[in-house]
């Protein structure tokens, strides 16, 4: 018998909960030992819970207990889950988590801490919600060099986009709904404005270099300028408008960025509605691969939460390896990136934009009129924010892939 302790009793934790009362025999079948959760650390009580006597409201109860060996960190946030992650490192204990902000800021001198304290620091379900690519990455793809990573990293922002693009809703109305679904994070900002996607961006990216990328270094955009409009221009384009995050070595520097994109119909990710998430990853030998699944939810993420106590208790009094070490990535400027991008301004700017833009091609959509559209031939994004910056008018431009 395992004995694991949960702390946060919210939408993870409880769902960690559920899938060890539900799947309880195929969890123990896989990692060869029975599961059951000894502590559920919160700050409320849970009366007439089905694990209400579980839970504790000290930290140290669950610390100071030997038979506790791995700790779910499901709370989320910086603090106390670092202090809590640490101290229980530092005690042998094994520590999941499906706290993207804290393995984005602190992950790999927690694999380090682990390392040392003969413990395992697992993070699956930080990443894409219940999709197993970490792991995938860490260990059946591990020998590929991968060059580059596109993800639909956020099911709140693509849920709203797929809304808005198929029904043509508002956008507060579609964030309440995927706040209600239990989709969203608690500051709906870090949905929206990018800051979650980036954080799994830079996970990734740690993962594809071996080494710390700083969510600081990446580029970041939110969905919150995208409008109705802009899905009209798309569809005559016959493209998708998705918020991706992405990262790839090119010309010897490697790039990571999270904003927008206009995504062919005939791509893949085009195609990943509501609150999936799709990670393409490509690796030199083995080409292009596709994960996909639920990337946000409390089943969902709770299933990648055990998927990781799983790989542990398989790996007792073994340290789970990571190709991450705790040296800076050096993530180059978007500066010299290059791409295409889609431009719309007043009608009356179409001469300017045709002189700054050699050989954009305009585009027209049905429903929009007083506008003057087009796509740049490709362009680095230094140019491309100077000639900008000429041109007045300007009602919004997004990347193309
Ligand atoms: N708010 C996140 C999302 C939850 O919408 O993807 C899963 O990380």
């Amino acid at each position: 018998m395992t004995k694991i302790a949960v702390l946060g009793y919210g939408t993870v934790g409880s769902g960690v909960a559920k899938v060890l009362d539900e799947n309880g025999a195929q969890v123990a079948d896989s990692a060869g030992d029975k599961v059951e959760i000894k502590y559920i650390l919160d700050l409320r009580d849970f009366p007439g819970d089905k694990h209400e006597s579980q839970v504790v409201h000290d930290i140290d109860v669950i610390l100071n207990d030997p038979e506790v060996e791995v700790i779910c960190e499901t709370m989320g946030g910086i603090e106390p889950a670092f202090t809590f992650e640490k101290n229980a490192l530092m005690k042998g204990k094994s520590v999941c988590t499906s706290n993207k902000e804290l393995v984005a800021a602190h992950g790999p001198e927690l694999v380090e801490l682990a390392k040392k304290n003969n413990a395992s620091y697992l993070f699956e379900a930080s990443v894409g919600g219940g999709i197993p690519v970490l792991r995938s990455m860490n260990d059946s793809i591990r020998h590929e060099k991968v060059d580059s990573i596109t993800g639909i990293l956020n099911g709140t922002t693509n849920y709203i986009l797929t809304k808005m693009d198929q029904e043509g809703a508002d956008f507060d109305s579609v964030l309440k709904v995927a706040q209600d679904k239990g989709y969203a994070e608690r500051n709906p900002e870090a949905d929206i404005e990018g800051h979650d996607a980036c954080r799994k961006t830079a996970i990734l990216a740690s993962i594809m270099s071996g080494q710390f990328v700083k969510y600081e270094d990446i580029y970041t955009e939110g969905i919150t300028k995208i409008t109705g409009e802009d899905f009209e221009y798309a569809k005559s384009l016959k493209m998708a408008i998705k918020l991706l995050g992405s990262c790839k070595r090119e010309n010897g520097k490697f790039f990571a960025m999270v904003a927008p994109f206009l995504i062919p119909f005939d791509n893949s990710l085009a195609t990943v509605n509501g609150v999936f998430n799709a990670i393409d990853v490509h690796g030199n030998m083995l080409g292009d691969v596709m994960y996909y699944g639920k990337g946000a939810g409390k089943e969902a993420t709770a299933s990648a939460v055990v998927a990781d106590v799983i790989d542990i208790v398989k790996h007792k009094g073994r340290h789970i390896d990571w190709n991450l070490r705790n040296v800076p990535a050096e993530v180059a400027s978007k500066d010299d990136d290059v791409r295409c991008f889609f431009v719309r301004t007043d009608a009356g700017n179409a001469d300017k934009a045709k002189a700054l833009f050699d050989g954009l091609k305009e585009v027209k959509a049905d429903k929009v009129s007083g506008e003057f559209a087009f796509i740049t031939k490709e362009i680095t994004e230094k140019d491309f924010e100077a000639k900008l910056s000429e041109l007045t008018g300007v009602k919004g431009y997004i990347r193309m892939l």
